[in-house]
């Protein structure tokens, strides 16, 4: 894939594609991860003599204008980060931001408003989006897509501007997340550890078919474990299940032994009565329920055994936590696995919000090979999708 080092970049207007969805409190960034993760190719991009412009969404304002989902908390971060004014524009399209992108010089930065304040930009159809990713591109000479975040929507700035640009590329981000992701999918080192956590089979379905013929061990943590107990025909108490997957997960679980992938469930858990109580009510078998009781952590045995597993491996991928995190009575095993993954020498990929945050929270970011950005985007990814952002890059010859 085509990036941004790879084009003669002086003196043009790149449109780059950015993902600025960060958590806002009352117009205050409670998390500026993504906006971080988005100035190594602003850098480049200054650095070699280009002028910047902006385009992002926040929230889903469908096609209102919510002041409260402005980006203007976003371009004043982005300053700081920089060094540098951000110009804010009024709008994302139109007259007004077409002047201010025509008067932007080499070294200048603007912003442009929520994207999602057009419902064209999201909309489901090429008629339902119109001319909206045409009327981005006209705004610069090459589109710069940065935005993993967002690569699993084909929205107009994801899939349509780069049809319309006369040139376009992948930034440093977008690259990143496309080499680590697809060496873990088609390339790992082995021996190769998948962790999939969380509270529903539902959900990770998806991810679980895709990498069990991949991967040599798939663990599996967090609520989703009761339900593989259950069907293994063991008690669970009050814990949450989900009764419509069980037999779903007597497939997976057959499945796993013929395609010579290990599947390893948890041997113990902290349990309690209420998910909201202050201290777990104590530590049980897996094969040993009490009655009535809630599994709400995976106990000290399993992480014990999890290490022991992990510390053989060359490549791990880890998405959703082990347990209720949320209650620090129930998060010593999401923290205790995080640790742990840090720990290894092996390439260790991490993703999906929850997971994303527990990292931070943790403070082992620095450690793990490789944070990405994506919620969806990751485990559309891991689910072994083509994602539109890839493919309308690649059909533009990018
Ligand atoms: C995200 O936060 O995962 C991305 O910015 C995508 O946002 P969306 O789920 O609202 O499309």
């Amino acid at each position: 894939m085509r990036s941004l080092d790879q084009l003669d970049i002086s003196g043009k207007k790149l449109l780059i594609r950015v993902d600025y969805n960060v958590p806002l409190e009352e117009g205050v960034i409670k998390d500026d991860i993504r906006i971080r993760a988005s100035l190594p190719t602003l850098r480049h991009a200054l650095d070699k003599g280009a002028a910047i412009i902006l385009c992002a969404h926040a929230g889903n304002p469908k096609g209102q204008i919510v002041p409260e989902l402005s980006l203007k908390p976003m371009a004043q971060r982005l300053a700081e980060l920089l060094g540098l004014p951000v110009r804010m524009a009024p709008d994302c399209v139109g007259p007004e931001v077409e002047r201010l992108a025509a008067e932007l010089k080499p070294g200048q930065v603007l912003l442009l408003e929520n994207l999602r304040y057009h419902a064209e930009e999201q909309g489901k159809t090429p008629e339902a989006r119109g001319d909206f990713g045409q009327r981005l591109a006209v705004l610069a000479d090459i589109y710069v897509n940065d935005a993993f975040g967002v690569a699993h929507r084909p929205n107009a700035s994801v899939v349509d501007v780069p049809r319309h640009s006369k040139m376009c590329c992948a930034g440093f981000l977008l690259r990143k997340e496309w080499d680590y992701l697809s060496s873990a999918m088609t390339n790992p080192k082995r021996p190769y550890v998948a962790i999939s956590g969380g509270a529903k089979v539902s959900t990770k379905l998806g991810i679980i078919q895709h990498l069990l013929p991949i991967v040599d061990h798939l663990v599996i943590g967090g609520a989703m474990a009761n339900t593989f107990l259950l069907a293994q025909g063991y008690y669970v108490g009050a814990s949450l299940v989900e009764e419509h997957m069980v037999d779903t997960a007597k497939v997976i679980l057959d499945e796993a032994g013929r395609m010579g992938a290990k599947l390893h469930l948890p041997v113990d858990f902290l349990w309690g009565t209420d998910p909201k109580q202050a201290v777990a009510s104590g530590t049980c078998d897996a094969h040993n329920v009490p009655q009535g009781a809630m599994l709400l952590d995976i106990g000290p045995k399993s992480l014990l055994a999890f290490g022991d597993l992990l510390r053989t491996a060359k490549t791990v991928v880890w998405n959703g936590p082990m347990g209720l995190f949320e209650n620090p009575a129930f998060a010593k095993g999401s923290i205790g696995l995080c640790k742990l993954i840090a720990n290894l020498n092996a390439l260790t990929i991490v993703g999906g919000g929850d997971t994303d945050s527990m990292v931070h929270e943790a403070h082992q970011e620095s450690k793990m090979s490789f944070i990405s950005t994506g919620g969806g985007s990751f485990l559309e990814f891991l689910e072994g999708k083509e994602l539109p952002a890839f493919t309308a890059l690649k059909e533009c010859g990018a």
